[in-house]
Formats: C-alpha cells, sequence, structure tokens
C-alpha cells in the first residue's frame, strides 16, 4: 500500500487530450488530473495510446486537441515556455538515453549547467547526491557503458532529479532490463514516491504498481477504460478489457495458444496501420541532446 502523503493540491491536469498520427486516431479524448505527491501507473495493451500519453504531457508529442496544464501552465498554449516547462519535468525512458561519452558524474550535470545554468560545482554537488540516493556514488567516473543496464537506468533517475524536477514522468523504465536488474531500479523508485514525488509511471509491473500507486489508470485504444486505487483496478477490475488484459499479463501462460496475442492484438487495432509496437522512443536516439536539454 501506498503510505505517502498526496495532497489537494493539481499539479497536471488533462482535458479531453486527442492525438492523431495521420489517420490514426492513438488518444481519443483522455480527461484526467495528477495531484502533488501522487503516484500514477498507466497500464494497458501495447500500442494503446500510454506512451503517447506520457509524452503529450510535456510536448514532446503535439496533442491534435484538447489542453494540458502543468503547475498553472498550459502547456497546449501555442505562447508556452516549454522548455521551462520540460525542466520541471523529469523524464526517463525505457530506453536509458545516457550519453555515451560522458561520464556518470558528467552526464548527471550537463543539463544543469546549459539549462539550469548553475555553476560547475552546485551541478557536481547535486548530482553527488543524486547518485547517492540511487546508490551509485562510487561510479561517477565510469561511462553508461561500463554499467549494467539496471545501473544505467539509475542514473538516468539521478540525471532528472539533479534537474529538481517538480514530479517525474518514467515510460516503462524497467522493460529493457534483465530481470535480476528491475528490483533495484522498483527500489529507488519506491523511496522516490515515499519521499513524495509526484509520479507518472507507465508500466507492466502490476506489483509495483499495486504497492506503491495512489492510483492505476487502465488504457486501451486511446482511452481511459478505467482508474481508480490499484486495489480495484487490479484487484477487482469493473471492466472486461480489463479483466483480459490482467489475466494476459498475470497469467501469461494461461493463454491457450500461440498467436493468442496478436489476434487480441489485431482486433484492438482494426483498420489501423500496423503498429510499431512500443514505438514509443522512436524520435530519441541515445545521447540526442534533446534529451538531456528537455529542448526537442
Ligand atoms: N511517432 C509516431 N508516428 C506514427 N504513429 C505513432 C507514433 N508514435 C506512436 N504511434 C502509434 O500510436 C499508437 C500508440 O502508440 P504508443 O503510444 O507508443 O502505445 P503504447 O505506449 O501504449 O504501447 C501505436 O499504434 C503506434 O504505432
Ligand atoms: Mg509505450
Amino acid at each position: 500500500m501506498a503510505t505517502h502523503q498526496v495532497s489537494r493540491e493539481v499539479v497536471i491536469t488533462v482535458d479531453d487530450l486527442k492525438k492523431a498520427f495521420g489517420q490514426n486516431e492513438v488518444l481519443k479524448g483522455i480527461t484526467t488530473s495528477i495531484h502533488r505527491g501522487e503516484v500514477v501507473c498507466v497500464i494497458g495493451p501495447s500500442g494503446s495510446g500510454k506512451s503517447t500519453f506520457l509524452r503529450c504531457l510535456n510536448l514532446l508529442e503535439q496533442p491534435t486537441s484538447g489542453k494540458v496544464v502543468v503547475d498553472g501552465v498550459e502547456v497546449t498554449d501555442p505562447d508556452c515556455d516549454i522548455d521551462k516547462v520540460r525542466a520541471d519535468m523529469g523524464m526517463v525512458f525505457q530506453q536509458f538515453n545516457l550519453f555515451p561519452h560522458l561520464s556518470v558524474l558528467d552526464n548527471c550535470t550537463i543539463a544543469q549547467v546549459t539549462v539550469r545554468k548553475s555553476n560547475k560545482a552546485e551541478a557536481e554537488k547535486r548530482a553527488r547526491s543524486n547518485l547517492e540516493r540511487v546508490g551509485l556514488l562510487d561510479k561517477e567516473a565510469a561511462f553508461p557503458g561500463q554499467l549494467s543496464g539496471g545501473q544505467q537506468q539509475r542514473v538516468a533517475i539521478a540525471r532528472a532529479l539533479s534537474m529538481e524536477p517538480k514530479l517525474m514522468l518514467f515510460d516503462e523504465p524497467t522493460s529493457a532490463l534483465d530481470p535480476e536488474l528491475v528490483g533495484d531500479v522498483l527500489s529507488v523508485m519506491r523511496k522516490l514516491a515515499s519521499e513524495g514525488m509526484t509520479m507518472f509511471v507507465v508500466t507492466h509491473e502490476m506489483a509495483f504498481a499495486r504497492d506503491v500507486a495512489d492510483r492505476v489508470i487502465f488504457m486501451d485504444g486511446g482511452y481511459i477504460v478505467e482508474e481508480g486505487h490499484p486495489d480495484e483496478v487490479i484487484g477487482n477490475p469493473q471492466h472486461q478489457r480489463t479483466r483480459a488484459f490482467l489475466d494476459r499479463v498475470l497469467n501469461p501462460t494461461s493463454v491457450g495458444q500461440i498467436g493468442g496475442e496478436d489476434e487480441a492484438y489485431a482486433e484492438r487495432h482494426q483498420s489501423e496501420p500496423e503498429a510499431d509496437g512500443d514505438g514509443d522512443i522512436s524520435t530519441l536516439s541515445p545521447g540526442q541532446p534533446g534529451q538531456i536539454g528537455r529542448s526537442t
């Protein structure tokens, strides 16, 4: 059970958010809000629009219509200073997107210096304190290629935290990791949640969602099908689509025949172009400056 404090203050408001890629309407009207200190986990099948939803929150994707307000600033207003809004939103991706040619410490300071305009000494102090938070202070001189995937992801979290964000967005942060490396990353996220960080987490880790989330959103086909306390959405889902999804995720071997998943996928995406699976980082290659400077 989540033990952290959720305030009544709204940090993000999403109102009738829609997003189409050409003819393919991926988000069909999403309305929800996130409160200060709240941990919201988004679950749902591949291709249901989870990553697109998250990326619309900081305009990594430009919504087709609808409104997103972050901390009182309407990010969907063309006049909004999106770089400033992005600097307040830490983002952690499935692929860690660290700069391979920079040390762990430099990965954690570069955006502080270039975007936050911190001086180097301050930036290094903050970076070290966040590396300590994720248990990697002893790796500050290492390069990403010398670290395990789990360690790289923890560096990516330390890097995001070093910007002192108001909230953190995570897009399947453990999906690219070997199973034995998942636990350390989830522990770091669990600790962040208990410290009061506002977190929006797309994940397939149902145990994490159940234990840590204040609220779970189940998405399918570009809609929020149901949302609520994890004991309800995961423990006692009301909708057939939620039950079917959870059944597939929680009992993967119970899908009677090979290819059953493919059929279910095709059914949900009738008349849509071939989806590229979790094509959520397609526009962001490792080491691309936009990642760190959040100025894409
Ligand atoms: N940049 C893009 N261009 C075109 N189609 C996209 C793009 N990003 C995502 N899509 C499509 O949007 C749908 C939802 O994708 P996504 O938000 O990544 O789903 P999820 O994260 O739930 O797996 C998919 O059909 C995907 O192919
Ligand atoms: Mg995705």
